[in-house]
C-alpha cells in the first residue's frame, strides 16, 4: 500500500522497529510522526544491533528519506548522538530531514520531567525521565522551543528567556533545584545548531511530493494505543498520541492519503512504567516471556512487565486506530509453554462481564482477565519462513486472533532478526 501507518497496538515495544525496517527495504520515506527519545527500537540486521530512539527504522537502508515529523519532540543533544554513532558504524544519514515545526526538548524539560516524577513519589507515572512531557506541555502552553529556533539565535535566547522566567520559579520553589541562565541553555544548544541545520527542512511538504509522486510512505508510530494521552490508560500514558490518527497531525498529511494501517501486537504483552494491566503475571509464564523475550527496556533497561495476550484490548485499538492488518511479533517467544491463555473479557469487581475497554479508568483499574486456555507448542519456530512451517497449534493461536480481531495477520515474526518472519498470504 503506498502510504501506510505502523502503530503500536498494546503499551510499546511490541516490535515496530524490526517492522518498519523490514517494510522499509520496499519503501521509499519513513516518517515518525510522534513521541521522542521516550521510544527506543531495537533492530537486529545481519547479527547486528541497532537501537535507535529519534531517528526512523528506515535509515538502515541507504537512499531512503527518513522523516522526523513536526509532531515528534526532538532532544538536540541526543539526535547529534545517534547521527554519529550511526555514522561511525558506516550508515549515512543523507537522507535525514527534520522538521522545522518539531519541538525541541530543552534541558529544563528534563530536569523538570525528573522532578516531577520524584515529587509524584508512589503517584509517579514511571517516565522516561527524558522530558517528553515537560516538552509537550510547552508545545500545547504556546512557549515551547522549535528546530527552527536553532536557526535564529537571536530569537532563541528570546523564547528561552519566556520560557525560563516560569520554569526557573518552578525549579527554585517548587522543585528547590538552581535557576537555569537563559543564555547559557542557549549556548548548549546552538553548540548542536550547525550539525542539524542541514536536516532541517519543511517535511510536509517533502512528504506531500513524495506521495504526489506515487512514492510509498511508512508512517512510523512510536509507544503505543494503551500509551496514548486520549486512548491510552491515563494518566499512566505518554504525552502525545500514538494512535494512527495522529500520523496525519504529525506529519503533515490529510487522512485522505493515507491508504492502511499495520497495527504492531506481540503475542503476548508487556509494559514499562506504572498503570494498571489487567493480564499481567507474576508466574512462571511471565518469568518464560521476560528470559526467552529479552523483555528489557531499549531505552532505560528497566524489566518490562510481562502478560498474557489481551484480545480486549487489542481489539480496543483495531478500533482506535482503524487496524487493517496485524504484524504479530515474537510468537517464538511462547514456543515451550504448555498452555497458552489469551483474555478475552473482563470481569468488574461487580462481577459484571465487559467485551469491551471500559470507559472508566476506575472501572479498568478493578478488571479481572476472563482467559480462554489453548495447548502450547514446544517446538522451536524461529527458522519457519511459511506458515504450514508452524506447528499446528501454534497455526491455532495465530488464528484465533485473527478471528477474534476480525483483522487478518500478514506477518508473524519468529526471531529477532530482520527476514526472522512469516508472511501468510491468508491467515
Ligand atoms: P519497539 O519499541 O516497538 O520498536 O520494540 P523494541 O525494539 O523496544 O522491543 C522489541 C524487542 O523484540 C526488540 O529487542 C526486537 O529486536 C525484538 N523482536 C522484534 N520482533 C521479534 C520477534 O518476532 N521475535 C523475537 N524473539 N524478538 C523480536
Ligand atoms: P517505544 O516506541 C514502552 C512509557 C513509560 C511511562 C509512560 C510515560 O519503544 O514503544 P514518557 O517518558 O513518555 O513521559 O513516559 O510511557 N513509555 C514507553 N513504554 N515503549 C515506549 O516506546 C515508551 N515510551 C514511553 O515507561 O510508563
Ligand atoms: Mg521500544
Amino acid at each position: 500500500m503506498p502510504a501506510t501507518v505502523i502503530v503500536g497496538a498494546q503499551w510499546g515495544d511490541e516490535g515496530k522497529g524490526k517492522v518498519v525496517d523490514l517494510l522499509a527495504e520496499r519503501s521509499d520515506v519513513v516518517v515518525r510522526y510522534q513521541g521522542g527519545n521516550n521510544a527506543g527500537h531495537t533492530i537486529v540486521r545481519d547479527g547486528e544491533t541497532f537501537k535507535l530512539h529519534i531517528i526512523p527504522s528506515g535509515i538502515l537502508y541507504p537512499g531512503k528519506l527518513c522523516v522526523i515529523g513536526n509532531g515528534t519532540v526532538v532532544d538536540p543533544g541526543v539526535l547529534c548522538g545517534e547521527i554519529d554513532a550511526l555514522e561511525e558504524r558506516g550508515i549515512s544519514v543523507d537522507g535525514l530531514r527534520l522538521s522545522s515545526a518539531a519541538h525541541l526538548i530543552m534541558p529544563y524539560h528534563v530536569l523538570l520531567d525528573g522532578a516531577s516524577e520524584m515529587r509524584l513519589g508512589r503517584f509517579s507515572i514511571g517516565t522516561t525521565r527524558r522530558g517528553i512531557g515537560p516538552c509537550y506541555q510547552d508545545k500545547a502552553a504556546r512557549v515551547g522551543i522549535r528546530a527552527q529556533d536553532l536557526l535564529d539565535p537571536g530569537i532563541l535566547v528570546r523564547k528561552l528567556e519566556i520560557a525560563l522566567e516560569q520554569k526557573n520559579e518552578w525549579l527554585q520553589k517548587l522543585y528547590d533545584m538552581r535557576p537555569l541562565d537563559p543564555k547559557a541553555v542557549a549556548d548548549e544548544v546552538l553548540g548542536h545548531a550547525e550539525r542539524l541545520r542541514p536536516f532541517i527542512a519543511d517535511t510536509s511538504l517533502l512528504v506531500n511530493r513524495a506521495l504526489d509522486a506515487g512514492k510509498r510512505v511508512l508512517f512510523e508510530g512510536a509507544q503505543g494505543t494503551m500509551l496514548d494521552v486520549d486512548h491510552g490508560t491515563y494518566p499512566f500514558v505518554t504525552s502525545s498520541n500514538p494512535v494512527a490518527g495522529a500520523a496525519c497531525t504529525g506529519a503533515g498529511v490529510g487522512p485522505t492519503r493515507i491508504d492502511g494501517v499495520l497495527g504492531v501486537a506481540k503475542a503476548y504483552v508487556t509494559r514499562v512504567g506504572e498503570g494498571p494491566f489487567p493480564t499481567e503475571l507474576d508466574d512462571e509464564a511471565g518469568r518464560h516471556m521476560l528470559e526467552h523475550g529479552h523483555e528489557y527496556g531499549t531505552t532505560t533497561g528497566r524489566q518490562r512487565r510481562c502478560g498474557w495476550l489481551d484480545l480486549v484490548a487489542l481489539r480496543y485499538a483495531v478500533r482506535i486506530s482503524g487496524i487493517t492488518e496485524i504484524a504479530l511479533t515474537k510468537l517464538d517467544v511462547l514456543s515451550g509453554l504448555d498452555t497458552l491463555k489469551v483474555c478475552v473479557a473482563y470481569e468488574t469487581r461487580d462481577e459484571e462481564r465487559l467485551g469491551e475497554l471500559p470507559d472508566n479508568q476506575t472501572t479498568f483499574h478493578s478488571c479481572r482477565p476472563v482467559y480462554d486456555e489453548m495447548d502450547g507448542w514446544s517446538a522451536d519456530i524461529s527458522n519457519c519462513t511459511q506458515i504450514d512451517d508452524l506447528p499446528p497449534r501454534a497455526r491455532a493461536y495465530v488464528e484465533r486472533i485473527a478471528d477474534a480481531l476480525q483483522v487478518r495477520i500478514t506477518l508473524i515474526g519468529t526471531g529477532q532478526g530482520r527476514h526472522q518472519v512469516i508472511e501468510p498470504t491468508e491467515a
